[in-house]
């Protein structure tokens, strides 16, 4: 297996150490700076204005009282933009949010939709204008079915996603199965940043201030959109107040910003406020999954069909792939996964932490769960038994599975020998004990990258790229590979990253930018090196001077004789400072896995195990998770502190999904009807159980040097069925449709 087949690298203690985060002081003091919080002098202030239906065109649309208000500058309006500025739509070389453009013509497809933006010199004239601008509409009747079966829909083929065998003859032929439907309700993100711009036109150049998972890409779609060469679109993202998914993508009020910054000749801000935060950045839209298992008398799952369906909007393809892990998470002999997009008057949808894993996974954990208490199997059992080290949907061995130890671990550590599975078995005092499992999986991915590292003569380092840290901490995994290559403490090396001037970094999206960054840093730290040891070899003044450059090495931040020990060597600044030079420099380039022939016929994938347990008091139907383990297998750990904080809250977001999270609408207007952070409920303090973690730290050997795969996501996975199969254990109550919610809990 490629697992005993791993480079013998040995990184330095700096790997895996539990770190904390780089920037963390400068955010706790308040020092860092979000998107929002830059000020330039003359800046003017944006207020968008939104429709107030979900479906029809506006007749007309009166701005005369907003614009001869205190302050107003100027409308934007769909009857304008086109004289201000023409907007192409973005895409093509990179991905955008919105295929359509801002305002662009008189139609409305969702409730909530941009129909005009003030700007004013204040933020507070901008609102209050912004409250007089009236818009007379032509409604029409919103398609708003929460049920995601369509006459339009049903009438195309669905998309196949994944097929072998004949699931129909095996399924008819099982002796037991398992035939239900599953619904997630639509998400939104709420990460405590709301998204903003602050645009700066400095002719022919934008800066762009942005909220942004992506700098590289959101400066490649907005110079489509705006129609100038990439050069002359800096976008800038030093700081990030979270994301989820819903940052990855440039959405349409960056390109507004733009052009009004352009057409006031003036610093514009513009933020999307809580409210906007639910109909126009994008949600984790609604799924309605069927399953269909089929076993044998024996137990051995012999068919698998997946088929789904999610919401998008009226003009964008949002597909959320709930058949991400169903492929190949379990031997089947026989397996089908189709999809379909069923459109609905509702803001486009956008990838969501796990997007289409998570979601899927709620169905297929749910089904497996129910498969075992019919087959009357241990859930954990049938699992490590459907265990396979083959990727059954292309035929490649895994990179690297450890799901039978995940399995094998948690149940060890969480107490499953305890486990009876008899409902309502388990007591705890007057509470019942529900035990549920699910497992977890996300693909690993990497993807093209670029790094700086400049070795100062003051001591330090640089590195940079164009990268961005959406709070995971991106920024000190940078300063950990420099510092294990080079034994220079992290205190001395700067890392600089969010702006997409520096050489391209990845988005920081499906949980690729370690393993995508980790290479680059390393092929720039050590071409730096190797310049400082031909200085040191090339310099009069230097120790070395005169030396074959092979003969040196370069350790604990001094360049010394390879055989002799670090301590007797010159620190590299001496030689710099010998040589004149400011810097020796290094830059590191690395390309996707889809490129390296060393990935070629293996299939990459991390992944886990839920374990969960619930408290119920039947007295009151109270249903609190008390207790989570989470075991997870993403390759290299490279820092063990933000690496087990984005578990943390991952399932602590799994508790969200699980108990609380879901976008309503309002099934005649369209409009979110919870769409504020009272009445969308996350988890507080006091809904969190107890969470262990655990890695399995096993280096993939396929995904780079230090076989690191992302764990960004996957924390997610698995949690909201484990939540629903434990529920199932304590009450008999079997919930297929998320939420669970009190009125689920009293219909027994
Ligand atoms: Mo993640 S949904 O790719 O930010």
């Amino acid at each position: 297996m490629p697992d005993t087949a791993a480079a013998p690298f040995v990184p330095s203690a700096i790997i895996g150490a539990d770190l904390p985060r780089i920037d963390g002081p400068l955010k706790t003091t308040g020092i860092a700076q979000y998107a929002a919080d830059y000020h330039f002098p003359n800046m003017a202030h944006g207020v968008a204005v939104t429709s107030t239906i979900a479906s029809g065109t506006i007749r007309s649309i009166d701005a005369g009282k907003a614009e001869k208000m205190p302050g107003v500058l100027f409308v934007l309006t769909h009857e304008n933009i086109d004289s201000v500025y023409r907007m192409a739509p973005g895409g093509r070389g990179g991905r955008t949010s919105e295929a359509r453009p801002p305002l662009i013509d008189n139609e409305i497809s969702y409730w909530g939709q941009y129909v005009a933006l003030v700007l004013a010199e204040t933020y507070e004239q901008a609102l209050a204008a912004s409250a007089a601008i009236k818009v007379d509409y032509v409604q029409t009747a919103p398609n708003l079915d929460r049920k995601l079966d369509d006459p339009q829909t049903d009438a195309l083929p669905l998309r196949t996603e994944s097929k072998r065998g004949d699931v129909a003859s095996a399924f008819a032929s099982a002796a037991v199965k398992i035939d239900q439907t599953y619904i997630t309700p639509a998400e939104t993100h709420n990460p405590m940043e709301m998204h903003a711009t602050v645009a700066v036109w400095e002719d022919p150049k934008f800066t762009l201030y942005e909220t942004s998972q992506g700098v590289v890409n959101h400066q490649h779609v907005m110079a489509e959109t705006l129609g100038v060469p990439r050069e002359n679109i800096q976008v800038i993202t030093r700081f990030l107040g979270s994301g989820f998914g819903g940052k990855l993508f440039p959405w349409p009020h960056s390109a507004l910003a733009a052009v009004a910054a352009k057409h006031l000749n003036r610093p514009v801000k513009l933020s999307v406020n809580r409210r906007q935060m639910f109909t126009n950045v994008g949600h984790r839209p609604r799924t309605q999954q069927h399953i269909q298992l089929g076993a044998n008398a024996q137990g051995k799952l012999v068919s698998l069909r997946h088929d789904y369906r999610n919401q998008t909007s009226l003009h964008d393809d949002i597909r959320e792939n709930c058949g991400e892990a169903t492929p190949f998470l379990y031997s089947t002999p026989n397996l089908l996964v189709t999809s379909a997009l069923v459109r609905r008057n509702i803001g486009t949808p956008t990838p969501m932490r796990g997007p289409g894993a998570v979601p899927g996974l709620f169905a297929l954990e749910s089904a497996i769960d129910e498969l075992t208490i019919a087959l009357k199997q241990d859930p954990v059992a049938f699992r490590i038994a459907h265990d396979t080290l083959i990727d059954e949907s292309t035929g490649h061995p895994f990179s690297s599975r450890h799901l039978k130890e995940c399995l094998e671990t948690g149940a060890k550590q969480f107490g499953w020998e305890k486990y009876t599975p008899a409902v309502g078995s388990m007591k705890r005092g007057d509470k019942v004990i529900g035990w549920g499992v699910a497992a977890a999986s996300w693909g690993a991915f990497r993807g093209a990258s670029e790094a700086a590292v400049a070795l100062l003569s003051d001591g330090t380092v640089r590195v940079s790229s164009g990268c961005q840290d959406v709070g995971t901490g991106t920024y000190t995994i940078y300063a950990q590979i420099v510092s294990d290559r080079t034994g220079i403490p992290i205190d001395r090396i700067r890392v600089v990253l969010g702006d997409s001037s520096l050489v391209p970094g990845p988005t920081s999206g499906g949980s690729v930018a370690t393993a995508t960054v980790l290479p680059s840093i390393a092929e720039a730290t050590d071409n730096a090196i190797k310049v400082a040891l031909t200085t040191a070899t090339t310099t009069p003044d230097s120790p070395f001077h005169g030396k074959p450059a092979d003969s040196l090495a370069f350790h604990e931040g001094r360049v010394h004789i390879k055989t002799q020990p670090a301590s007797s060597g010159t620190p590299y600044q001496e030689i710099l400072k010998a040589a004149k030079v400011q810097a020796a420099n290094g830059e590191g380039k690395s390309g996707p896995l889809g490129a390296d022939p060393k990935a070629q016929g293996y299939s990459t994938h991390s992944f886990g195990v839920q374990f969960v347990e619930v408290e119920y008091d039947p007295e009151i139907a109270h249903l609190r998770v008390s207790r989570v383990l989470s075991v997870i297998d993403g390759g290299r750990i490279i820092n063990r502190k933000t690496a087990a904080n984005q578990i943390l809250g991952a399932v602590v977001m799994g508790v969200g999904m699980g108990l609380l999270e879901q976008t309503l609408y309002s099934p005649k207007t369209g409009q979110p009807i919870n769409g504020n952070f009272a009445d969308y409920l996350v988890p507080t303090h006091a809904d969190c159980p107890k969470i262990e973690v655990t890695f399995l730290d096993h280096p993939d050997p396929i995904l780079g040097e230090y076989g690191a795969r992302g764990i960004g996501e996957i924390g997610l996975a698995g949690i909201a069925p484990a939540i629903t199969n434990a529920l199932h254990h304590a009450t008999g109550i079997r919930v297929r449709e998320l939420p669970i919610t009190i009125e689920s809990l009293l219909n027994t």
